[in-house]
């Protein structure tokens, strides 16, 4: 499905808030490991840590606030006209906070990406770490995966595992699985740019 996409491939990347895993691929960028740029980062928050990245880094940073809209599918609608004003090959969520409705990930299909802090399919939704601790598991880790209409569901691209030790909190573990994220998230996508893989729903 990616076969005519020419390199570098463009990025759009959704946040809601501190953004290390958009600083991740801004680095991997940066330092040519990986064929992309990035032509926009929107964020449903105005104070999102991970717009100031994106200034840093010089790329262009929009904001749409869900509360200036007043049911999802008007959100929505509008986050797919602002989003396809870049006409991007891939649209990453790194840290989007935010339920999508069916049409909008349809829209995308195939070309649109997230990543979970779990060993997905274990544990969707939140807290996840402190999940994972309270289950008494041994491991946990994230995923990323191609985005279809279920939250944090859809076909798995690369998982990473880490340990769970006896004394961890869900801070430690999240910290954890941080350095993973930022390993796995910008190795998928160099995959996809590459044409490694594509998803044909
Ligand atoms: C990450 O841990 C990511 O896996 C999680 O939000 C965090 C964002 O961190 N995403 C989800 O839980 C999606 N369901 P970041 O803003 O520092 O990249």
């Amino acid at each position: 499905m990616n076969q005519n996409i020419a390199l570098p491939i463009r990025l759009v990347v959704l946040i809601s808030g501190n953004g290390s895993n958009l600083q991740a691929i801004i680095d991997d960028i940066n330092n040519n490991n990986l064929p992309a740029q990035i032509v926009a980062v929107i964020s449903n928050k105005a104070d999102a840590y991970g717009l100031q990245r994106a200034k840093k880094a010089g790329i262009e940073q929009r904001v749409l606030s869900h509360r200036d809209f007043s049911d999802r599918t008007q959100y929505d609608q509008a986050l797919k006209e602002l989003i396809d004003e870049y006409q991007p090959d891939l649209v990453i969520l790194a840290g989007f906070m935010r339920i999508l409705s069916n049409e909008f990930v349809e829209h995308y299909l195939n070309k649109i990406m997230n990543i979970h802090p779990s060993l997905l399919p274990k544990y969707k939704g939140l807290n996840t770490h402190q999940r994972a601790i309270d289950a008494g598991d041994k491991e946990h880790g994230c995923s990323v995966h191609f985005v279809t209409p279920e939250l944090d569901d859809g076909p798995v691209i690369l998982q990473a595992t880490v340990p769970i030790k006896a004394d961890d909190t869900a801070e430690t573990l999240a910290t954890r699985v941080h350095e993973q994220e930022h390993r796995i998230y910008p190795e998928a996508i160099r995959l996809f740019a590459e044409n490694k893989f594509s998803l044909n729903l």
